[in-house]
């Protein structure tokens, strides 16, 4: 039994396809795993919530309440979750979910959601060819959500082609082997991991810095995905608006070079992975003005003086720990980023570049190349938390050698 104790959430919608999923969560049960099922509306004309609540030993609900007017609490439901399977996947209901439409239970669960989902869709050959449809698969990739793909056949409309839903084993081995993956990188259990996220600002008075337009999301991707992996994560963040998702993240909120520079070396001989995705200033200016400097003049003139190099001073002082920089670069990236690498005393570098759309500070993706001494593997364009996964596999891999 490979999916023992998996709480596994099953959406069922209305396509015809549906008629598969008793024998789906069957197997799911005959797993081990916990299932619950809701409909949307449109499937109880497909399915009957009585066979599905007997083989899923749980009460099979499709409306945000019930008749008795107590709420199905969509929240507690989506929080249960160990993973959503979307399964038959209607165009209808796909495009709701990529364009968050919110009017029925199972699309309330699935936004609350923080888990993984997955989607099988099914649909006739026609309607899964359609540009809209393509375009919304494509956006739930880019979510993050594991497609399950329709596979070719014959269809329920007598025509032949691909859009017939995946069968019920292959829905039960596509989440079986997405768990077995997450537990074999559990491998991260028992280690501490730094890792420092988003801008500084360096204060030129009491209202006025110098900073830059890092978000922190990539580092905060990092912070999550180490600790779902069993690590104990210490973020010590610059000024961002990302929240901290998940336990085992002791998070240090900092401001300025300086303050980030102290924080880290307090914890820094105790780690076994430090990760430096945080765009530190490089200068700060020599003074701070105590009051609002006053405009005067057509110019004025800041000195700057160079901030602590806190990734050179981690190179130089690691003994055990795995050390990791990235380098956002606009030109010469690959011969830039190799040049850190060795420069700062590095095991890895993650690079990537400004010229790449959908890659660097404000975006919710990223392009990365990663290069070690001896290796380098580029990755293509992925929601942050997929990069962050890559980057983790990589140097759990590394880290091993
Ligand atoms: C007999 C029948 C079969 C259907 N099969 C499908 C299907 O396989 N895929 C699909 O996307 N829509 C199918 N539809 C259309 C959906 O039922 C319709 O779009 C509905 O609004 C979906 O609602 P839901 O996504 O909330 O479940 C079918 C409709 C009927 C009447």
């Amino acid at each position: 039994m490979n999916l023992e104790g998996k709480r596994i959430l099953i959406i069922i919608t209305g396509g015809i396809a549906a008629y598969k999923m008793n024998t789906a969560v069957r197997g799911f049960i005959k797993e081990g795993a916990e299932v619950k099922v809701i409909l949307t509306p449109a499937a109880k004309d497909f399915v009957t919530p009585l066979t599905l609540s007997v083989l899923s030993r749980n009460e099979v609900l499709w409306d945000l309440s019930s008749s008795s007017g107590t709420w199905n609490n969509h929240v507690e439901l989506a929080l249960w979750s160990d993973a959503i399977l979307v399964a038959p996947c209607t165009a209808n209901t796909l495009s709701k979910m990529v364009h968050g439409a919110c009017d029925n239970l199972a699309m309330a669960v699935y936004m609350s959601a923080k888990c993984p989902v997955f989607i099988a869709p099914a649909m006739d050959l026609d309607m899964y060819r359609h540009p809209s449809t393509r375009q919304n698969i494509q956006r739930a990739q880019d979510f993050g959500h594991i497609l399950i793909p329709a596979e070719e056949g014959e269809l329920a409309s007598g025509l032949h082609g691909e859009g017939r839903m995946a069968e019920p084993e292959h829905l039960i081995e596509t989440v079986r082997q997405y768990f077995e993956s997450k537990d074999f990188i559990k491998n991260m259990a028992g280690k501490k991991v730094l890792i420092t996220a988003g801008p500084t600002y360096e204060a030129i008075d009491p209202v006025r810095f110098i900073g830059n337009h890092s978000s922190g999301k990539m580092g905060f991707a990092l912070a999550e995905e180490a600790a779902k992996r069993g690590a104990d994560v210490i973020l010590i963040s610059g000024p961002s608006h990302e929240k901290i998702k998940g336990n085992h993240i002791q998070l240090i909120r900092v401001t300025s070079a300086k303050e980030m520079f102290q924080e880290v070396f307090r914890y820094f001989s105790g780690i076994d992975m430090a990760i430096a995705s945080a765009a530190v200033a490089d200068y700060a200016p020599k003074e701070v003005a105590a009051e609002k400097i006053k405009k005067d003049g057509d110019s004025m003139t800041i000195e700057l003086v160079k901030n602590p190099d806190i990734l050179k001073t981690m190179g130089e002082q690691k003994k055990k720990q795995f050390l990791i920089g990235f380098a956002l670069e606009t030109q010469n990236e690959e011969a830039h980023a190799k040049e850190k690498l060795h420069r700062k005393n590095l095991d890895m570098i993650v690079l990537n570049s400004l010229r790449d759309s959908g890659a660097g500070f404000q975006t919710d993706t990223n392009r990365i190349r990663i290069f070690t001494e001896s290796q380098e593997k580029e990755f293509p364009i992925k929601p942050k938390s997929a990069v962050a996964a890559d980057i983790l596999d990589f140097a759990v891999a590394q880290m091993a050698k």
